[in-house]
């Protein structure tokens, strides 16, 4: 799908963000003691140094709680005015009660609708659209959209093709009616014949959980890095070009650009082939590693610390992931105050 935004509902803005991510920081040299792999392999293939791991008591509800409380303050609202959250997952606490669920109860916001979205990586994008069609439509009035994993939990970390990658974070974004600015665009994306690049096999209804999943270990990622670095380079590219299209817009324009922090290699070819300068591109995967659906409220929420999204910047952020799936939106950023003004 493709569509701007506003032309038939009310405003809607991101007035928040927020973030979390765990203690514990696992680097390079680390993984290179658990695995035959090295910081120099590393840094050169994806420009990760270090990433954060969950502690074993920790799950995915008790990374994005801090990171709601967070957004919802800089949002100035209260947990008791959300009247929809939606969680953008691929490792929630359980299969059911939804982490969306279990963070409605736990803020103490009792009037939400809550559930859990799967969309790989770019399950933060669908999440955003979701909830800015509830709001254009009028169907809420605030709504809390949260991305988060703890992807080590389903890592094979014997796996060097796949270990060296990931991390754990989350971050969340809450969205309301504004008077100016706000959503401009949208594109939202799915590919399933490419689905197989990138998978969990085992502990759905399609292979439940045996001796032989455990034994084949069919309960980890498993991904195929050079067709996912094709794929991801390449929707990198057209989804910005698409939604930009679409809304009338220009890359000139774009002041600020969030783009899935996957690996500093594929930033760094899509920002090149779109021409956009370096000094506009949000960049922390070096940091965090590739954090899921968390990595673009991450990468928001860092640029918003760093004071890079003032009121009236053109912010473009594209993700992509699992499915495959992929997503943009164009937003034209306003601060809390203004906002709410
Ligand atoms: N350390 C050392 N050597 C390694 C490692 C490692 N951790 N991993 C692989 N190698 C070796 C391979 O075995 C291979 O050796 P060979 O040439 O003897 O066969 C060699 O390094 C090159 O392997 P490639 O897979 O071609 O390496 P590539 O340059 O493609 O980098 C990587 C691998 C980093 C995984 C890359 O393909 C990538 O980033 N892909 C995209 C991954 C991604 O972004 N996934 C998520 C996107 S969607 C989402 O977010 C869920």
């Amino acid at each position: 799908m493709i569509a701007r935004a506003g032309e038939n509902g009310y405003r809607v803005a991101i007035t928040g963000v927020g973030a979390h991510a765990p203690e514990q920081i696992l680097t390079n040299h680390d993984l290179a003691r658990m695995v035959e792999t090295s910081d120099e392999w590393i840094m050169e293939r994806t420009g990760i140094r270090e990433r954060r791991i969950a502690a074993p008591e920790e799950a995915l509800s008790d990374l994005c709680l801090p990171a709601c409380r967070d957004a919802l303050e800089r949002a100035d609202a209260a947990p008791a005015s959300i009247d929809l959250i939606i969680v953008a997952t691929v490792t929630p606490d359980m299969a059911f009660p939804s982490t969306a669920a279990i963070l409605a109860n736990q803020l103490g916001s009792r009037d939400a609708a809550a559930y859990d979205l799967s969309a790989g990586c770019t399950g933060f994008m669908y999440a955003l659209v979701q909830a800015y069609g509830m709001l254009a439509g009028g169907l809420v009035h605030r709504a809390l959209v949260v991305g988060g994993d703890v992807l080590s939990r389903i890592l094979d970390w014997e796996d060097r093709t796949t270990c060296v990658v990931f991390g754990d974070g989350a971050g969340a974004a809450v969205l309301e009616r504004v008077p100016r600015g706000g959503f401009i665009g949208f594109e939202l994306g799915a590919d399933g014949s490419g689905g197989p690049q990138l998978t969990l096999p085992a502990g759905g209804s399609r292979a439940p959980a045996t001796e032989e999943t455990v034994a084949e270990r069919l309960h980890y990622v498993q991904m195929n890095g050079r067709e996912v670095f094709k794929f991801a380079t390449r929707v990198l590219v057209s989804s910005a070009e698409n939604v930009l299209r679409e809304c009338g817009r220009t890359l000139d324009e774009v002041d600020v650009y969030v783009p899935h922090q996957a690996n500093v290699r594929i930033i760094e070819y899509a920002t090149k082939k779109l021409g956009i300068p370096v000094e506009k591109v949000v960049v922390n995967v070096d940091r965090y590693g590739n954090t899921s659906s968390g990595s673009i409220p991450l990468a928001l929420a860092d640029a918003e610390e760093e004071g890079r999204l003032e009121d009236g910047k053109l912010v473009l952020m594209t993700g992509m992931g699992a499915g495959l799936t992929w997503g943009s939106a164009l937003v034209e950023w306003i601060s809390a105050n203004g906002g709410n003004a």
